[in-house]
């Protein structure tokens, strides 16, 4: 008796009515490995019935995107592993992670700080990069609430970074929240901070997306246009100088669609090898807080994605690095078989005041969202 009660119960909590009459189910989840130190690490599963999405909570991290192309078929159109295991791997560039603290570079690892200097990691030659070591946000096991309502399927992951992790000041609780809704095909993630100091907060997502599916061949094919008149110019270990230069007459113009592959080779001889470029985006629509970062399609398939956020920039990065590493289901991720178009504020700005500042007092809120929102190309408007 007891026991039927007790299924009843969890079954009425998994499968609820709304006050309108819709029904909806609690986000589900399933085991997904063990870190190196033996925390267990969950997956779960966010879906409208047409895209899905797999998130574990082993550095909040987006592990498969499943979306319909042209005929309705669907695809997983991220990198990834099929277990915890694959992530604590050396080959591991940062897949589908949150990033952070900080994203992207800090020069030398060190910024000062209300007259205080501070020295972070540096695991990227001589820069730090993507918030460090094991205490990068990418790298910790998160807390996670799944939740669903009449909007649709959510799931909000929250960490708090003790004061010096990575040597960052302050106690820094950041929480990250990916949703579905029910009724567009859009993956929406939010991420908010507050810290007990002051200190440099730069959150991004780093998936690498193949719209032809992950694994499937380079990305050169696809159609890329992003929203930007400038980039941030960087010396030969990808630093920003401070200079804002315009797209304009160089292969980094992307404002209207261009395919990836077609001036590649004019930056693959450079710092860069390849495009790893962080763009200023152009200002958002009169009244909107959201604007459009890029649009992204694969004109085989037709999928197109449109990546919309609140964020100044985006780090268009084509997989320059990627060696080959065998991912899920066995398949191979050639060099430049995904690209990442990472939300965030520019580079380094912690060291550059006239920068948009990426600093966080106690006294505020870090709040920052970005949508990839997913469409077949040609139905709907470019
Ligand atoms: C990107 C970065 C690249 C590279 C990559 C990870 O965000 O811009 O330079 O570090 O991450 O391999």
């Amino acid at each position: 008796m007891l026991r039927t009660l007790f299924i009843t119960g969890l079954f009425m909590a998994a499968s609820m009515t709304t006050a309108q009459g819709n029904s909806f189910d609690q986000p589900a989840s399933s085991p997904f490995g063990k870190t190196k130190s033996g925390e267990a690490v969950e997956l779960y599963t966010l879906t409208n019935g047409k895209i899905t999405a797999k998130i574990a909570t082993l550095g909040a991290t987006l592990v498969q995107l499943h979306v319909p192309d042209k005929d309705g078929k669907l695809a997983d159109v991220i990198l990834g592993w099929d277990d915890a295991a694959g992530y604590q791997s050396d080959d591991n560039q940062y897949f589908g992670c949150t990033t952070g603290r900080v994203c992207n570079r800090i020069a030398k690892g060190k910024f000062k700080l209300d007259g205080k200097e501070y020295t972070l990691a540096t695991n990227n030659d001589v820069n730090h990069l993507h918030g460090g070591l094991d205490k990068a946000l990418s790298k910790v096991v998160w807390k996670a609430r799944p939740y669903a309502n009449d909007k649709g399927q959510g799931v909000e992951f929250t960490y708090t970074s003790p004061d010096g992790d990575e040597g960052y000041p302050g106690n820094l609780t950041v929480s990250v929240t990916y949703f579905i809704p029910t009724d567009n095909n859009a993956l929406r993630i939010n991420y908010t901070a507050t810290t007990d100091k002051a200190t440099p907060v730069n959150l991004t997502n780093h998936a690498y997306f193949n719209l032809a599916g992950a694994g499937s061949g380079t990305i050169l094919d696809h159609n890329l246009r992003i929203n930007a008149d400038s980039f941030t110019a960087v010396d030969d270990t990808l630093i920003p100088t401070g200079e804002i230069k315009s797209v304009e007459g160089t292969p980094l113009d992307f404002r209207k669609p261009v395919r990836i592959g077609e001036r590649i080779d004019q930056v693959d001889k450079t710092s860069t090898q390849g495009y790893d470029h962080n763009y200023v985006l152009n200002a958002p629509e009169e009244g909107k807080p959201m604007r459009l970062a890029a649009v992204l399609t694969d004109p085989a398939s037709k999928r197109q994605m449109r990546v919309m956020t609140t964020e100044p920039a985006v780090q268009l990065y084509t997989g320059n690095f990627l060696k080959g590493q065998k991912g899920k289901d066995g398949k191979t991720y050639a060099h430049r078989s995904a690209c990442c178009l990472e939300t965030q504020h520019y580079p380094d700005s912690v060291n550059h005041p006239k920068f948009p500042t990426t600093i966080l007092k106690p006294s505020d809120k870090f709040t920052s969202q970005t949508v990839f929102q997913f469409s077949i190309a040609g139905a709907a408007k470019e």
